[in-house]
């Protein structure tokens, strides 16, 4: 084939090109082994010397009109190709995203993360204990001996004769008492699970607790003041800064004397509803001072040492602060329950 009609093929060849796929054959057919390019250039060979050079001349200018044609389409056919492939995976970054579900502070731990804060804040350690406790910290060594009437109010879960699920984080009165060897003050509080045979909208069988110990030397005159400006700013932070105080004189084995302390009605302020069952006051908390049996028992010479010593159930404010009904609702898990906490009062 003369290099004139071969330009004339290549040419009408390169018009009809659609595809990269397309372009690669044609390159097979112009400069492959057998192509058309290169079997005009073998014919050299044939040609006389001096026609050789314009001869040869005319092949490079066919592969090169073929080069320049093949790069410039592969271009064009990559950059189609391309715009393609980022038209049909286009992200519209205006769309509103996927929620992301967030999880949210359980409403029994934020009231204990709470109220460990406050007391730390007044100087207080916070210290854990065993919620597998013996009968002996749960009872003997607070003053509460075998077959002491006291005992049954806490019908609880023994597990053998002598270890029991702790009906009071108070036990761990005695064992802050007995680490700390009768020598040093003590302010503690101590926040846990406790368990007792109950299981109706008030009661759970397992609940939380706080426990609060405080113990100096008697020339320091820890008195009921104390315990009670000490109780005044606790409720205050829990159900708010117009809550009043009321001291009951009460039963606790291991005080003397012992109060229970009722708080003014945080839902209708003292004037009595159905919450307060139209007495205007709220039971909220056991205190007194410490029994010196429960000194004298656990290491701490009454003659020398005393303070003042408190207990409540961690649930109950929780229900109180955020208006739950039903104690239950704060162990079943519910996400429709627990959701409704999601960053309420951050
Ligand atoms: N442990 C008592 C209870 O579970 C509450 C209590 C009362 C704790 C008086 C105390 C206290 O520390 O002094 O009912």
């Amino acid at each position: 084939m003369k290099y004139e009609e071969i330009k004339k093929l290549l040419e009408m060849d390169l018009k009809n090109i659609n595809s990269i796929g397309e372009l690669n054959k044609l390159k097979v057919k112009y400069l492959g082994k057998k192509g058309v390019i290169t079997e005009l250039s073998l014919e050299i060979k044939n040609i006389p010397n001096e026609e050789k050079r314009e001869f040869g001349q005319k092949v490079n200018e066919l592969k090169t009109l073929f080069n320049n044609e093949y790069n410039s389409k592969n271009e064009i056919f990559k950059l189609e190709e391309l715009n393609k492939k980022l038209e049909s995976e286009k992200i519209d970054v205006t769309l509103p995203s996927t929620k992301i579900r967030r999880g949210s502070i359980h409403p029994l731990n934020r009231t204990i993360e709470e109220i460990e804060d406050l007391f730390v804040s007044m100087g207080y350690e916070v210290i854990d204990g065993p919620e597998l406790e013996t009968d002996e910290f749960c009872f003997e060594r607070l003053n509460l001996p075998d077959g002491h009437p006291a005992r049954d109010m806490q019908d609880s879960f023994y597990i053998t004769d002598k270890y029991l699920l702790r009906t009071q984080t108070s036990a761990v009165q005695a064992r802050t008492m007995l680490n700390y060897e009768g020598k040093k003050p003590i302010r503690m509080i101590c926040i846990g699970k406790t368990y007792r045979r109950e299981d109706d909208a008030t009661h759970s069988h397992q609940f939380n607790q706080v426990e609060g110990l405080v113990i100096d030397r008697k020339e320091n005159n820890v008195s009921l003041a104390d315990l009670k400006g000490t109780l005044e700013v606790f409720m205050k932070k829990m159900l708010g800064e117009n809550t009043k105080l009321r001291f009951r004189p009460s039963y606790f084995p291991f005080t003397e004397p012992s109060y229970e302390v009722d708080c003014s009605c945080f839902k209708c302020g003292g004037k009595g509803c159905n919450l307060c069952k139209q007495t205007g006051w709220i039971e909220v908390l056991g205190s007194g001072i410490v029994h010196p049996n429960v000194l004298k028992m656990n290491g701490y010479d009454p003659d020398e040492w005393g303070g003042f010593a408190f207990g409540t159930g961690i649930d109950r404010l929780a229900m109180f602060k955020y208006g739950i009904p039903d104690m239950r609702y704060l162990y079943q898990n519910d996400v429709r329950f627990l959701e409704q906490f999601d960053r309420k009062d951050v």
